[in-house]
């Protein structure tokens, strides 16, 4: 969508703000030996209290309120009887709606362990995260999104999931411009509008890129069962640095959770 007023802002920093605070708080409560769908209901209860409804269970009857995918699912996973383990990539993906308005927020971690293999690919995913959004300022093209991403990828040594995209929200959860690329698509000539409301969400992955769905019909996974992190913000493209909706601090430094300790959480970059 594009914003038109102060009330459009004002709805969708409050629905951007649970969908970060939820996923902080799924975050900091994942421990090895929960289930994803103990975590879930964690999420499910915390939107519930907030007075948002689940984006994915609302709009694609997906099973389950938030999408929880441990390595080698990188996106999609349906929450269920999965134990989560030390050591395991998670990605956790919250996208909500409240009073007709979307927010969508993910991250990646690894659970209560260092794994330096997994940590050092986060941080590029976060890092390529912070630079697409930096650019996606009004009268850019479109593709310097996809373009800074696999830049940025590749400086550290990673590529980019090709078929997972960003992509435009507002009063839904997926709306016009329907596909933010990951990588640089010199043909695509579209431009940055002010007031355009955004996710954007790299991916980056030590693989070649794309993806298989499983069985379940939801989950994907590397073709090649390479690893892969995503981080996703939604932001409101203005003249000069976009607003971050999904925006908490706290959250972004949180993405290896060793022990619950919420101090040794935060792992500076
Ligand atoms: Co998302
Ligand atoms: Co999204």
């Amino acid at each position: 969508m594009i914003v038109e007023s102060e009330n459009d802002i004002k709805h969708l920093k409050a629905i951007g703000h649970i969908c970060a605070m939820t996923l902080k708080k799924m975050m900091e409560s994942a421990k090895p030996g929960m289930t994803t769908g103990e975590l879930d209901d964690i999420g499910l209860k915390f939107l519930e209290k907030e007075g948002a409804r689940s984006a994915p269970m609302a709009m694609y009857h997906f099973p389950g309120a938030t999408c929880i995918s441990v390595s080698p699912i990188i996106a999609h996973g349906i929450p269920g009887d999965r134990v989560m383990r030390e050591g395991d990539l998670i990605n956790i993906d919250v996208s909500a709606e409240m009073n007709g308005y979307y927010g969508d927020t993910g991250a990646s971690m690894v659970l209560a362990k260092h794994v330096p293999e997994y940590e050092k690919m986060l941080a590029a995913a976060r890092s390529a995260l912070e630079k697409a959004v930096s650019v996606a300022r009004a009268g850019n093209p479109l593709n310097l999104i996809g373009k800074t991403i696999q830049e940025e990828a590749k400086q550290h040594g990673y590529g980019v999931i090709f078929d997972l995209t960003g992509h435009g929200i507002g009063h839904k959860l997926h709306e016009e411009p329907t596909e933010v690329f990951n990588y640089f698509k010199p043909k695509d000539d579209r431009i940055l509008t002010e007031g355009l409301v955004l996710a954007i969400e790299p991916f980056l992955t030590t693989g070649k890129g794309h993806v298989h769905e499983e069985r379940d019909g939801w989950s994907l996974r590397t073709i090649d069962r390479t690893i892969a992190a995503q981080f996703e913000h939604t932001v409101i493209v203005t003249k000069d640095e976009p607003i971050i909706l999904t925006k908490n601090p706290p959250f972004l430094s949180i993405f290896f959770n060793p022990k619950g300790d919420k101090e040794s959480q935060r792992k500076k970059l």
